[in-house]
């Protein structure tokens, strides 16, 4: 029996979207086919990430974004990109005074010496030419931007410092946040702007550290458009946490989107390997359908715009080797063969 499309079957109510990788849009296998067939919003899984374009202030590595704007537009899908600033996958050149070498295991290890910082105006010139010229080789092609990524800190409940490895703070400022947005505003005036970061749908007090900092963000005038939600969840998560969190940020009149959906069949602090059974793959489906109906009511109510997931099959999720390297898990709606499992069937009737 033909299968249906997912994106079909939720058109009428928010784009459903995926991650890809480069063998994915560069290539033609069974999982191209699932992406052209189920989703119709894409997002790179590393490769538009800074560390891979930026290499130097005139020295851009456009290839593997120019070949996923091409697979995107040449298959009718729209592109979210992703990102600007963010703590990890940065290239670590921009913080640096010219002629300092880049030691990445220094770098990696938190060892940078403030003595080789580059001057705050230095740093901020190179991220602006950054977002201003990423944007002006995509402009009109790209739908929605994650400008900032993962700002906010797991143990401070406030943005990041050096501590939780993120420079930007301490080079920047805090003001760092505003400035991306106003330039990315000023660079792309057209297209949706994200703050996007994971556990808000499961940490109260990150939650609330997003709501103020958006907030107060607002109230200064900074387009912030959206939030994302990242949902890396598993399947002991609380749904009506989740669709609290909707209609809380919704209140601060932005959109929320989920920009990185996968359902672990673990919790974080789970090391032993499970046998997957048809009762755990039950269990996830339930999840999975739940979710999909907060989705369906908020996207009714306005606030909730797209669903973006983190991957397609099982076997290329890099929740296999998170938390615990190797273990495996099957988080995504397809298994390793790219058929379809009783998750995806929970959501497409
Ligand atoms: O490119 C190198 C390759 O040359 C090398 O041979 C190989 C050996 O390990 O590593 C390759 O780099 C890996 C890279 O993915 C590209 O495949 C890195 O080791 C690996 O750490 C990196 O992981 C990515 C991770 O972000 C990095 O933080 C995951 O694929 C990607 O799914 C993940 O995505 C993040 C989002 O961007 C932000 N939110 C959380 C999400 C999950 O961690």
């Amino acid at each position: 029996m033909e299968i249906k499309s997912l994106y079909e079957e939720y058109k009428q109510y928010f784009n459903v979207g995926t991650c890809v990788g480069v063998p994915h849009f560069n290539g033609n296998n069974t999982e191209t086919e699932l992406i052209k067939k189920h989703f119709n919003l894409l997002v790179a899984e590393n490769c538009t990430k800074m560390m891979y374009i930026y290499r130097g202030l005139n020295d851009f590595n456009w290839k593997e974004g120019d070949d996923f704007v091409r697979f995107c537009q040449e298959n009718n899908k729209l592109i979210r990109w992703h990102n600007f600033v963010w703590h990890a996958q940065t290239a670590p050149w921009i913080f640096l005074k010219e002629g300092v070498p880049v030691n990445m295991k220094d770098f990696f290890q938190n060892n940078i010496n403030p003595a080789d910082y580059a001057s705050k105006e230095l740093i901020e010139k190179r991220l602006q030419h950054y977002i201003q010229t990423v944007c002006d080789r995509y402009k009109g092609k790209i739908y929605s931007y994650d400008v900032v990524n993962e700002c906010i800190s797991d143990k401070l409940f406030a943005l990041r410092t050096r501590e939780d490895h993120s420079l930007w703070q301490e080079v920047m400022g805090p003001d760092y946040v505003s400035k991306a947005f106003l330039w990315a505003r000023e660079a792309d005036p057209d297209a949706e702007l994200v703050i996007n970061d994971y556990n808000l749908e499961t940490i109260p007090q990150k939650r609330q550290a997003m709501f103020d900092f958006v907030k107060e963000q607002k109230s200064k005038g900074i387009p912030i458009d959206t939030i994302g939600l990242q949902m890396h969840i598993n399947i002991f998560d609380s749904v009506p946490f989740i669709e609290e969190t909707i209609e809380m940020f919704g209140k601060l009149g932005v959109n929320v989107i989920v920009t990185e959906m996968e359902i672990s069949l673990y919790r974080f602090e789970e090391k032993e390997k499970k046998i997957i059974d048809a009762d755990l793959l039950k269990v996830q489906a339930d999840k999975y359908y739940e979710c999909f109906e907060v989705f369906r009511r908020q996207a009714q109510k306005g606030i909730l715009k797209d669903v973006v997931l983190w991957g397609v099959q099982d076997n290329h999720s890099w929740k296999n080797d998170f938390p615990v390297p190797g273990r495996g898990d099957a988080p995504l709606l397809f298994d390793k063969d790219g058929k379809p499992k009783p998750c995806f069937n929970a959501i497409v009737k």
